[in-house]
């Protein structure tokens, strides 16, 4: 390093390594609307090496880390205000998503290199899994070797914190649900303010951890059906809604349409919504009332200012399919909400993955997918499907399944790479009891450059007796 800039306090280099971070996220936007002779890439550059030589002049090294949903600029926390989270927030996702842990900036370095890495950055060489390899690989070939890159490794600690939170947050909401529904039987206004709440939450934990939640959705619960139902449903429409890039805003109402989808229920005889036969004309009648009478109830109460129509129309068309051919029966066609498309298929696939008075019977995840399947361009929009499958992968989380070496393993993190959908990292069971261990399907064998380990198959947890759910309790 040549320069190096004067600071008079600590405060300052706190600045200036959060002007680094800054920058660093405004350069991954910009490589990717700019051709690299472009002149604002030059300059941002510049104003970046600047930055890099002034850290390197004061600490000697600089180090870009990320640990869990925090970053880190040498040994400090880079937290930023309300107004600059937005950008720290897209490195970490745009590092997570690389798997690429930290990013090391060597003596030396210039303004190429710096063009070099960041174009490799937005547009990485395949490298499977082990992004932060692949970058580092590609760094070398361009010639850079003031830049490396290394891998990002989850810290289990802090994820079993944040599994915490997400039980407190699932259980709050299965509890809030059914407090509306009392409310809806009493006939008393209905805590909307109370649920909008309860929702941002669960937003803003999936923006943090898809993970934990899905891994809750694998709690089904015969006795508490509706409530449960709900906020399963509620999960999986969250995981389209963030996989299609809603805003929070949007997603949080997609959050109440969903959590809210089968309120009307609550107005249906227990007698009817239990019963192990076959419904007959009339039952079936009553029951294919519950979205209108869904809708009817948020209104009655005075709260239609609260909620923004898409809400009320998820609700009304949940169950009119994408070929309109569901109910209500409507007497001018009107073709489904996109809130309504997506709790459509949230809904269904917790209904099969969930054991009903009327049948016993449950479809494994995988089983599940490939019913739905079926279904899409007829009752299911099969572009919102697809994101489904996207946003849970091929082996949805919570499926048991057997491993190529005769191992079995719960998944429990969907596959990183949409290229290897099928790769998800599993929790190996310990047959003498215990936890197994982490594995990551997408790594590969060093030497041969095969993956590791496959998935031969799915398995019943039932005929192996093994409870799901309560790996992730
Ligand atoms: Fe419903
Ligand atoms: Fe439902």
């Amino acid at each position: 390093m040549s320069k190096v800039v004067p600071m008079s306090s600590l405060e300052d280099l706190y600045q200036t390594r959060l002007n680094f971070v800054l920058r660093f996220s405004r350069l991954i936007r910009t490589t990717r609307v700019y051709d690299p002779g472009n002149e604002t890439i030059d300059r941002q550059l510049e104003e970046c090496l600047h930055l890099v030589q002034t850290i390197w002049g004061h600490e000697k090294r600089l180090c870009l880390r990320i640990l869990m949903d925090a970053i880190f600029v040498n040994e400090e926390r880079v937290t930023g205000s309300k107004d600059t989270y937005p950008r720290i927030k897209r490195i970490l996702e745009e590092m997570k998503e690389r798997m690429i842990g930290e990013v090391v900036f060597s003596e030396g370095i210039s303004r190429k290199d710096l063009k070099g890495f960041f174009y490799l950055f937005v547009d990485p060489p395949e490298g499977g899994a082990d992004g932060a390899r692949a970058l580092a690989d590609g760094l070398v070939k361009k010639g850079i070797y003031t830049i490396t890159a290394k891998p990002f490794h989850p810290i289990f600690v802090d994820e079993g914190l944040r599994k915490d939170e997400a039980k407190k947050i699932y259980f709050r909401s299965i509890a809030m649900v059914k407090e509306i529904c009392q409310n809806v039987l009493d006939n008393k206004p209905l805590a909307l303010r109370k649920a909008k709440r309860l929702t941002q939450s669960v937003v803003d934990l999936f923006r943090q951890d898809s993970f934990a939640l899905l891994g809750l959705s694998t709690v089904k619960n015969y006795d508490e059906y509706t409530y449960n139902h709900s906020v399963n449903v509620c999960i999986y429409s969250l995981a389209i809604g963030a996989k299609l890039g809603l805003s929070k805003k949007t997603l949080a109402e997609l959050g109440l349409a969903s959590l809210f989808h089968d309120v009307g229920k609550v107005k249906i005889p227990d007698a009817i919504l239990r019963k192990p036969d076959k419904l007959n004309r009339v039952e079936w009648e009553i029951v294919k009332l519950h979205p209108m009478v869904g809708v009817e109830e948020i209104i009655e109460y005075h709260q239609f200012a609260e909620v923004h129509p898409r809400i009320l129309f998820g609700i009304f068309d949940h169950h009119l399919s994408l070929d309109t051919s569901g109910y209500p029966s409507l007497k001018r066609k009107k073709k489904q909400t996109l809130f309504g498309k997506i709790v459509t298929i949230a809904d269904v696939y917790d209904a099969l993955t969930t054991p009903r008075c009327y049948r016993r019977g449950v479809y494994s995840p995988v089983d599940a997918l490939k019913l739905m399947w079926k279904e899409c361009g007829i009752t299911l929009d099969p572009t919102l499907f697809k994101v489904f499958v996207n946003a849970i992968g091929a082996y949805p989380i919570g499926s048991l399944v057997e491993l190529d070496n005769k191992e079995m393993g719960i998944v429990c993190e969907n596959a990183q790479n949409p290229k290897h959908l099928d790769r998800p990292k599993v929790l190996t069971i310990n047959p003498e009891g215990g936890n197994g261990l982490s594995i990551n399907l997408s790594e590969r064998d060093e030497r041969t450059g095969g993956f590791k380990r496959s998935i031969v198959r799915c398995l019943d947890p039932k005929k192996y007796d093994i409870a799901v759910q309560e790996r992730f309790l």
